[in-house]
């Protein structure tokens, strides 16, 4: 292990001292917490059939782009195996200290698993998709996994981690705000739900990278800095359907969410322009020169993507799925 390696572990040590307080504060008590159930009609109900019934008739409603990103967002919820397997690989976290960051890792995993749970069953009584090919989809993109580079920097992770909460908190928000106006009630409150547990989430990655700047501030910079300078790529940029090649549906899935205004290059530097002032960028102090040079470039960044996304063109074209029935 290198010493940049072996200070990272020190700091994933020390944060790790304050574990309950960090759970306590942003995860929820798993016996009160929503459960799929809560929002999927009963199935020992009187009413099933009848509920149905209407989510089938509602779901007739939405557009086919609209159903090209739920089903995409489902299948990258699905893939949390992944990203679960990923995280206990990281510098600092290891299932052999349960109470340390393990603990984190599995109850966030544990509240996350809920999502793709709760999407999957609604998808399956929508009578809009072809379950089977969903289903490759997703079993394809466990397989292929992601490389999201990060390495097992923690300090890299928690960048990654912070952002992907966020852009998923804004997509899982829209998406609920469009089936509203699409007449999908049940629909709007699944998203929403999922929305905010995405934005509890965001809130304890970026708390984390918080810490980390008051004890590490020029690597932290370093860290923020190179994750920028690769962009962060989609957790399912590995997307694809059968017969196809490794992430060949991903730039059409992204397409459909920037033509609805789902998740669009906008929000991509929202996101970056709210961690800048999140973790106070400008104000940080006691950087080494690199760590200076690092702020330099990432406080202007916002500026130079709003320049590139000003010329930016939407791609026009409806691709087909075969997702969608
Ligand atoms: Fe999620
Ligand atoms: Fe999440």
């Amino acid at each position: 292990m290198t010493d940049t390696n072996y200070k990272r572990v020190e700091v994933m040590r020390f944060l790790a001292q304050s574990m309950d307080s960090i759970v306590a504060e942003y995860l929820k008590n798993i016996d009160t917490n929503w459960q799929p159930g809560d929002l999927l009609p009963d199935s020992t109900s009187e009413n099933f059939e009848e509920e149905i019934r209407e989510i089938r008739l509602q779901s007739k409603e939405l557009p086919y782009d609209y159903m090209a990103v739920l089903i995409g967002d489902v299948i990258t919820e699905e893939a949390l195996p992944t990203y679960q397997g990923w995280l206990l690989d990281v510098d600092g976290i290891t299932q052999m200290e349960p109470q340390g960051w393990c603990k984190w890792v599995r109850m966030w995993t544990a509240e996350e698993n809920r999502h793709g749970d709760l999407l999957n069953k609604y998808l399956y009584l929508s009578g809009r998709v072809n379950m089977k090919q969903m289903e490759i989809s997703t079993q394809y993109l466990i397989a292929d996994g992601f490389d999201i580079g990060t390495g097992q920097d923690p300090y890299k992770n928690f960048v990654y981690t912070s952002f992907q909460e966020m852009a998923t908190n804004v997509s899982h928000r829209r998406t609920a705000t469009m089936a509203k106006q699409y007449g999908c009630d049940r629909l709007a409150k699944i998203c929403g739900v999922i929305s905010s547990d995405e934005a509890r989430h965001a809130a304890a990655y970026k708390s984390f990278i918080a810490s980390i700047f008051e004890i590490d501030a020029s690597e932290m910079m370093l860290a923020f800095e190179d994750m920028m300078r690769k962009k962060i790529v989609m957790p399912a940029h590995f997307l694809r359907q059968a017969g196809q090649k490794i992430g060949e549906t991903f730039s059409h899935f992204s397409d459909a969410a920037q033509r609805l205004g789902v998740y669009t290059s906008h929000d991509y530097t929202n996101i970056l322009e709210s961690l800048i002032k999140e973790w106070n960028i400008s104000n940080v102090t006691g950087l080494t020169d690199g760590g200076e040079k690092a702020r330099d470039y990432l406080m202007g960044l916002p500026e130079r993507f709003r320049r590139i996304a000003g010329r930016g063109s939407k791609a026009q074209l409806e691709y087909q799925y075969n997702w969608i029935k």
